[in-house]
């Protein structure tokens, strides 16, 4: 099991490597545009500051050039950038290429069992299915995960939930078989906290200051 925190902000970045705990950082196009710099930019300073996998997200509009970002990108730092590609019958054909050059690859933006089938197919290390968004559209996120997991049971891919925007649907969609989930640094940081563990807190405190 993996929490890994979905940002581009090099702030949030530098306080989850002061967590410890968490094991990778997700980017996506949408947080990178919220910086106003070039991805490779931001790539470049993330590796930097965080020691564990970073993912990015190939974004050009033609198949060739989207495999030729995918190796700007992974020659930023080939040990600990995974490159994102969207869910399509073209990416998972550029998946295979990429993986076969020994470059890894998450697929996202998953919507279907059958997409992450493929996924595994072309031995990419993820898959991201998203999960608020199957919930919007779908209604039953859990069980598109769950099937995920069976199809992907005793295969090299892992499912890394994605599009979380609760603590209780990082925990759902976990117990439903994802082995990581990428959320934002405020649920990280929720993920830690419970009122009623506040209240035992300051009860203890009391009694050690009225001793
Ligand atoms: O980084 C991928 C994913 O978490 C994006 O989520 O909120 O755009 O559906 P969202």
């Amino acid at each position: 099991m993996g929490i890994f925190l979905d940002s581009a902000n090099p702030d949030d970045v530098r306080r989850a490597q002061e967590l410890g705990f968490v094991k990778a950082v997700t980017t996506n196009p949408t947080l990178i545009a919220r910086s106003g710099r070039s991805g490779l930019d931001v790539l470049s300073e993330l590796v930097e500051l965080f020691d564990g996998h970073v993912f990015y997200q190939v974004t050009a509009d033609t198949v060739e050039k989207r495999f030729d970002q995918a190796w700007e990108a992974h020659r930023i730092r080939p040990d600990r950038v995974i490159i994102k590609v969207p869910a399509t019958t073209q990416n998972l054909a550029m998946t295979a290429r990429l993986v076969a050059a020994g470059i890894e690859c998450a697929v996202t933006a998953v919507a279907s069992p059958a997409q992450a089938y493929l996924a595994a197919q072309v031995e990419a290390s993820f898959v991201a299915p998203y999960i608020s968004r199957l919930t919007q559209h779908v209604g039953g996120s859990l069980d598109v995960v769950r099937d995920i997991a069976r199809l992907l049971e005793n295969t090299q891919t892992e499912i890394l939930a994605a599009s979380i925007k609760s603590v209780d649907e990082a925990v759902a969609v976990m117990l439903a078989g994802a082995q990581h989930v990428t959320l934002p640094l405020e649920l990280i940081m929720a993920m830690g906290e419970h009122e009623l563990s506040q209240q035992a807190i300051e009860e203890f405190h009391a009694q050690h200051h009225g001793e």
